[in-house]
């Protein structure tokens, strides 16, 4: 059954004839809809290093890394047809052949996967903070969300979460305090010379502090 509560906002999904045109004629070996999505293990072959980064936006900093680690594969997931779309047409003009792209919604991908064990990195970076009362159970990082996740990593494996949104910090610590999950907690307000993505640059530009989580497997 589909998950009726949305962690992303359907206004936000602006309809173009080109964007779906890119879509619908992209290489199967690249991108992916929820639909016709299976299973993870059926998007590689032993990658040296496999990351999934969840809600990448306009996708600059997945190409960037596919770019920088040719030997790992990247495998991004967003709803909005706009970075997907941008995303599929710099992978064919850099000629990627380490990333793959999956249209739809992490939570129902992760109802239809039975693999585990299987990422060595996982990255949310600013997830929808959702600030008001009503829409917090929008929020994408709940338990038993988190609980599904950390069963994708490899032993050794690493979930990295990035917020600039005090509230949904506070509420990951306790969700995270609660699971007993090993983590290490930081935070910071300035500059840095890492690549960064679009919302990371938003907040830094607003000098708001970031907060960022690193989780590591409990196998
Ligand atoms: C605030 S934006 C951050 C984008 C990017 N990570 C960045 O840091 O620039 C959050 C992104 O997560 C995506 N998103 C939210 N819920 C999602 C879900 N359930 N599955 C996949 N993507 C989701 C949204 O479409 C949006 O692009």
């Amino acid at each position: 059954m589909k998950n009726s509560i949305k962690s992303y906002s359907k206004a936000r999904s602006r309809f173009s004839i080109k964007n779906k045109k890119i879509l619908s004629s992209a290489d199967e070996n690249i991108f992916f809809r929820e639909d016709n999505f299976r299973d993870f293990k059926n998007l590689f072959d032993n990658p040296s290093k496999l990351n999934l980064e969840i809600g990448f936006g306009d996708g600059k900093y997945l190409v960037r890394q596919a770019l920088s680690n040719p030997k790992e594969v990247f495998i991004g997931i967003e709803v909005f047809e706009s970075g997907l779309a941008n995303t599929y047409k710099r992978i064919l003009e850099l000629e990627l052949f380490n990333i793959r792209l999956i249209q739809g919604d992490i939570k129902e991908i992760l109802l239809k996967n039975k693999s585990q064990n299987l990422f060595d990195l996982i990255s949310i970076f600013f997830p929808d903070p959702w600030p008001k009362s009503k829409h917090k159970k929008r929020r994408l990082l709940k338990s038993n969300f988190l609980i599904n996740l950390e069963s994708l990593l490899k032993k050794q494996g690493q979930i990295i979460i990035k917020t600039d949104w005090q509230d949904y910090a506070e509420e990951i610590t306790d969700t995270l305090d609660n699971l007993n999950f090993k983590y290490t907690q930081s935070s910071r307000r300035s500059d840095t010379k890492e690549f960064i993505t679009k919302y990371e640059e938003i907040a830094l530009k607003a000098k708001r502090e970031i907060i960022k989580f690193e989780i590591h497997s409990i196998n």
